[in-house]
């Protein structure tokens, strides 16, 4: 693991999207697994800066997103095919046709989880996954005891979860779904490359759980440990719990390459 700690969650942010440029750049059509919520907003606003100013085109990059909330449809303003559309897609070059959010309206959601698995697989595989973390420890919607071989499904958000995320629903925890389709923790391992944020206090505990913890599903970001190629950007608040803060620093100030 790469952690890296800068000043604030913009700074963070837009190291984290040099390493999301470089590889649109060299990989035109690189298939980029996307997150949700407060936290890549930041990162979302400097892509599309990227985009604006410096010519950076996504033309031909595909994307699947990590989860959606079942039972909201596409155009409801909490779904998360709305806050895509709004804050990344429709202010760049994609083709739209080209990014796929899971459907929280799907009929049928076991057949709907293995096809989203099966398109991944033919799209040859996720290049770049982002990922925020959860207060606690989730990443997708793969709460805590969530199997470590998981793959697309639906899964019962924590109450933790759910009170977390009541702000995007008008603060009212009733409106929040119980239910969402989130990539597994398995399908998450099989990116090539990961790039985790994480701002604010109330990550503190769980990204040191996830950086210097014992992997355990009780705290489902731990199994990134294995895996071989993640960069954590995080804010002073969040490192602020991290028992081996000096080394880090070390590290990037010495970075070999
Ligand atoms: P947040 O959520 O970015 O809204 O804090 C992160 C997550 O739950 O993965």
């Amino acid at each position: 693991m790469d952690i890296i700690i800068l000043k604030d969650a913009r700074e963070a942010s837009k190291e984290a999207a040099k390493l999301v440029a470089k590889l649109v750049v060299e990989k035109p059509h690189a298939v980029l697994g996307l997150a949700t919520g407060g936290t890549p907003l930041a990162l979302y606003e400097e892509l599309v800066r990227m985009h604006k100013e410096e010519g950076l085109s996504f033309s031909k990059i595909r994307s699947f997103n990590l989860d959606e909330y079942v039972g909201l449809s596409p155009d409801d303003p909490a779904s998360y095919r709305h806050f895509m559309d709004e804050n990344f897609f429709d202010k760049i070059d994609i083709d739209k046709r080209n990014t796929l959010v899971p459907d929280g309206l799907a009929k049928d959601m076991p057949a709907f989880c293995e096809e989203y698995e099966r398109r991944i697989k033919a799209a040859g595989g996720i290049d770049l996954q982002i990922l925020g973390i959860g207060s606690d420890g989730h990443i997708g919607f793969n709460e805590p005891a969530s199997s470590f071989n998981s793959r697309t499904r639906v899964k019962t958000l924590a109450k933790s979860t759910i009170l977390d995320n009541a702000r995007f629903f008008g603060n009212d925890v009733n409106k929040v779904p119980l239910h969402a389709i989130s990539m597994g923790i398995g399908t998450i391992l099989d990116s090539r490359k990961i790039i985790l944020l994480a701002f604010g206090k109330a990550k503190a505990e769980a990204v040191a759980s996830m950086a210097e913890g014992s992997v355990s599903s009780s705290c489902p970001a731990t199994i990134l440990q294995f895996h071989k190629s993640v960069s954590i950007f995080i804010d002073e608040e969040a490192a602020s719990l991290l028992k081996n803060r000096d080394f880090y620093d070390w590290v990037n100030k010495h970075k070999f390459c």
